[in-house]
Parts: structure tokens; C-alpha cells; sequence
């Protein structure tokens, strides 16, 4: 992943920010060893700040979009107030099994409920409503996880997407991929729905902040 914060600050950050627990540790080494692609975990800087949001929120229902191996989960639980719940969407078998077995030896086994499938037919299945959604699965889907998940927000809920600045190449020209397409279609679509008020912050890969307007 290309660095946009200056990689000294970000490092800087991140060693100023709360040391992540040893259930947290162990998810990032197992991935790190055993998975392609280990840099889609949000990791300290950005795992923290999702349990502080989920902390300062008081989200009690959260879903999430996208589980890979449990990291956000994970971190979002430990913010959760006693008696919230976390449902998260994955449609990787492989990864779901290494999501519930950490989240199985975790304080939170009883909060997080792991679905296997389509994200879209899983949000399609839950009647909400979500104080808190993270989306953080394929880009493509991002419009759609949008538009499914605005329907069943509640009325103080928020909306967290993750990636939104992708490295930066959301700025490069010459990318025309897919993904980075959706990341720009999604983005130019939130900044200019008056339906919700939205901030892109510069948190990691970017993180959109989104709540319904009025
Ligand atoms: C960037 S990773 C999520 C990282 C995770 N939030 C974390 O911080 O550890 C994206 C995950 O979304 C899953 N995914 C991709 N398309 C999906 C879909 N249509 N429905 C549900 N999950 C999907 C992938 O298999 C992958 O595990």
C-alpha cells in the first residue's frame, strides 16, 4: 500500500497509540503467515480508532461489511457497551474460519456473529437497525452497501468506509481499474447526496464518515 500520511508521522502514530492486545497480535500473525494480502487488516492506528468510535458512539448494533480474519471485529468489541452486538459479512469460507476460531478464544465470543455469503443477501436478511456500519468489503459493492445500509440506519447511526483514498490512486489518472472507479463513483456519490453529511479523513487508506442529514 502507498503511503498517504508522510510514512515518519504515520509510524509516529502509530507508536503513540495504544499497543494492541494479544488477541489482536495473534490475529495479525496468523494472517500475516498463512494469508495473501495481510495489509486489508486495519491494523493499530485504525483498529483503535474504530473501537474509540464505537466507544464514544455507544453503537449497540453494528454490522460490518467485510470480516478477512476477524482484525476489525475484533477491535470494534472492545469498545462495545455490554449488551451490543457486532454481525460481520464475509464470504470467504477460508477467512471465516480463522475470523470465528479467534473470536471463539476472545472475551467477545458471544457479541460477534460471523455470516458467510454475499454481504448484499446478508444485509438484504437483517431487519437493522446499525448505530454503526464498517464497510470494508470489495469496492465495487461500495454504491450498493451504501444504499442497502443508509435504508436501515438508525437515526443517529453512522456510516464508516474504509479505503475510500486508496493509496492515493484515487488521484491518479491513469488508474482507470475497476475498484478505484467505484472508490470514485462511491466517493463523488456521498459528497454530493443531501441525504447525509459526510467527512473523508485521512485515517490509514482513508476513512469516509457518513451520517444521515436533518
Ligand atoms: C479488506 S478485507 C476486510 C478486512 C477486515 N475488515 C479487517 O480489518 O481485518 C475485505 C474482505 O471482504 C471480503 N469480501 C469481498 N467481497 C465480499 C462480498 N461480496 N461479501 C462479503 N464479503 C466480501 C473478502 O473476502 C475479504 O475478506
Amino acid at each position: 500500500m502507498t503511503d498517504i500520511v508522510d510514512p515518519a508521522i504515520e509510524a509516529y502514530a502509530e507508536s503513540h497509540t495504544t499497543a494492541p492486545p494479544d488477541l489482536l497480535e495473534a490475529v495479525a500473525s496468523e494472517t500475516r503467515s498463512t494469508l495473501k494480502a495481510p495489509g486489508m487488516m486495519v491494523g493499530r492506528i485504525e483498529g483503535r480508532f474504530l473501537e474509540l468510535l464505537v466507544f464514544g458512539t455507544g453503537a449497540v448494533s453494528i454490522l460490518e461489511i467485510g470480516t478477512f480474519s476477524g482484525y476489525s471485529a475484533l477491535a470494534m468489541a472492545a469498545g462495545l457497551v455490554p449488551g451490543g452486538s457486532i454481525v460481520t459479512c464475509e464470504i470467504d469460507p477460508v477467512h471465516a474460519e480463522i475470523a470465528r476460531r479467534h473470536i471463539a478464544a476472545s472475551p467477545y465470543a458471544d457479541r460477534i456473529d460471523v455470516m458467510v455469503g454475499p454481504a448484499l443477501g446478508t444485509i438484504a436478511s437483517l431487519p437493522g437497525p446499525f448505530d454503526l456500519v464498517f464497510m470494508d468489503a470489495d469496492k465495487s459493492g461500495y454504491l450498493a452497501y451504501y444504499e442497502a445500509v443508509l435504508a436501515k440506519l438508525s437515526p443517529r447511526g453512522l456510516i464508516v468506509a474504509d479505503n475510500t483514498l486508496w493509496s492515493g490512486r484515487i488521484l491518479d489518472p491513469t488508474d482507470t481499474s475497476a475498484d478505484t472507479q467505484a472508490l470514485r463513483a462511491f466517493n463523488d456519490k456521498v459528497a454530493t447526496d443531501p441525504r447525509v453529511v459526510a467527512v473523508v479523513t485521512t485515517v490509514r487508506d482513508g476513512v469516509t464518515m457518513i451520517r444521515r442529514a436533518g
